[in-house]
């Protein structure tokens, strides 16, 4: 079988760094499948990137076909088939929201019709960069060749963060709980939703059985798990955002396990009373290659209040970078 070319962003970032090394180990693709890694860096981080593809050099992965480090996107995409679209432009002290979403803008834009320009025909994108939702939304619009459904944004380090808290609460292991749910937008607004979860077959939500500690506890931890480890480490999460972006892809490649679900930001189909395009976080169940939203699931009084909210926030997102004609 011939490499999968895996195009990074941002690869000589802190997620770049703790990324890499396991798309390279077949972490991201499973132990069969060997990897063409391309680093995409702006001009002045270039040489960082070229030094991690050193460091790629000198681990000897079996699985790593060849690396090649540059700061042309359409070079980067061309022939891509998974694409991972880490680099962004961070929020800086007094910068306003137009102005974040202009300077992404001016980042997804070029990279969306790069991708349109030359990926492979079963290119899968997800954004890592935030704002993620509306990252990919920009990048989708700009690559109108390919099936919009390809442009996912990562709402799985929220997955997992909510898989953990949960845990801890019931004094269970991850492995126990089964169909958890994040809902809109990865950003403070995003619902973590446990009511259809289930811990060893049993319901959730009944077992925790305190919507206080759902409501004043449980959601925000999660919500603003990554401002706590800003706070803790002194910088934001990479490791974990990492490997929620390998686990992200890995279950869109290889599937969910049976009898569970997972959480991916994709366009919306409409379902669940969120607006048809929207990017918004769903539950998922992926096999060959593709990926279904859950249907059916009663949405309570509780859940619905809060998936409004944040869908609320990612219409306001999309007409935002509409006004400001970047889509
Ligand atoms: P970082 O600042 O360490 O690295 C970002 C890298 O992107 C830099 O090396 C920079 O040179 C590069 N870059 C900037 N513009 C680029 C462009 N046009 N093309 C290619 N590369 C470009 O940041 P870090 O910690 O690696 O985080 C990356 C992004 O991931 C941030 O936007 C962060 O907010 C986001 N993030 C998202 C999470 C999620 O759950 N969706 C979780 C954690 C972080």
């Amino acid at each position: 079988m011939a490499p999968v070319n895996v195009t990074v962003t941002g690869a000589a970032g802190q997620i770049g760094y703790a990324l890499l090394f396991r798309i390279a180990s077949g972490a991201l693709l499973g132990p069969d499948t060997k990897v063409n890694l391309r680093l995409l860096e702006i001009p002045a981080a270039v040489k960082a990137a070229e030094g991690t593809a050193m460091e790629l050099d000198d681990c000897a992965f079996p699985l790593l076909a060849g690396i090649e480090v540059t700061d042309d996107a359409k070079k980067a995409f061309d022939g891509a088939n998974v694409a991972l679209l880490v680099g962004a432009r961070p929020r800086t002290k007094g910068m306003e929201r137009g102005d974040l979403l202009e300077a992404n803008g001016g980042i997804f834009k070029p990279q969306g019709e790069a991708i349109n320009a030359g990926a492979a025909s079963d290119i899968k994108v997800l954004v890592v960069g935030n704002p993620a939702n509306t990252n990919a939304l920009i990048a989708q619009q700009h690559a109108p060749d390919v099936p919009a459904g390809r442009f996912t944004a990562m709402t799985r380090l929220d997955h997992n963060r909510a898989l953990s808290q949960l845990a801890t609460k019931l004094g269970v292991t991850v492995e126990d709980i089964k169909k958890l749910t994040i809902w809109g937008n990865h950003s403070a607004t995003q619902y973590p939703d446990v009511f259809h979860a289930e811990v060893n077959g049993k319901n959730a939500a009944e077992l925790v059985n305190d919507e206080a500690w759902l409501a004043d506890s449980f959601i925000p931890t999660v919500a603003k798990r990554g401002a706590a480890i800003i706070e803790a480490r002194g910088a934001s999460s990479a490791a974990s955002a990492a490997n929620a972006a390998i686990d992200h892809v890995h279950d869109w490649v290889l599937g969910t396990p049976a009898g569970d679900w997972t959480s991916m930001a994709i366009p919306s189909d409409g379902s669940y009373g969120v607006p048809e395009g929207i990017i918004s976080s769903f539950p998922v169940t992926c096999a060959d290659g593709e990926y279904s939203i859950v249907q059916g699931l009663e949405v309570n009084e509780f859940s619905r209040a809060r998936i409004d909210a944040s869908v609320a926030e990612l219409v306001e997102e999309r007409d935002a970078v509409k006004g400001l004609g970047l889509i």
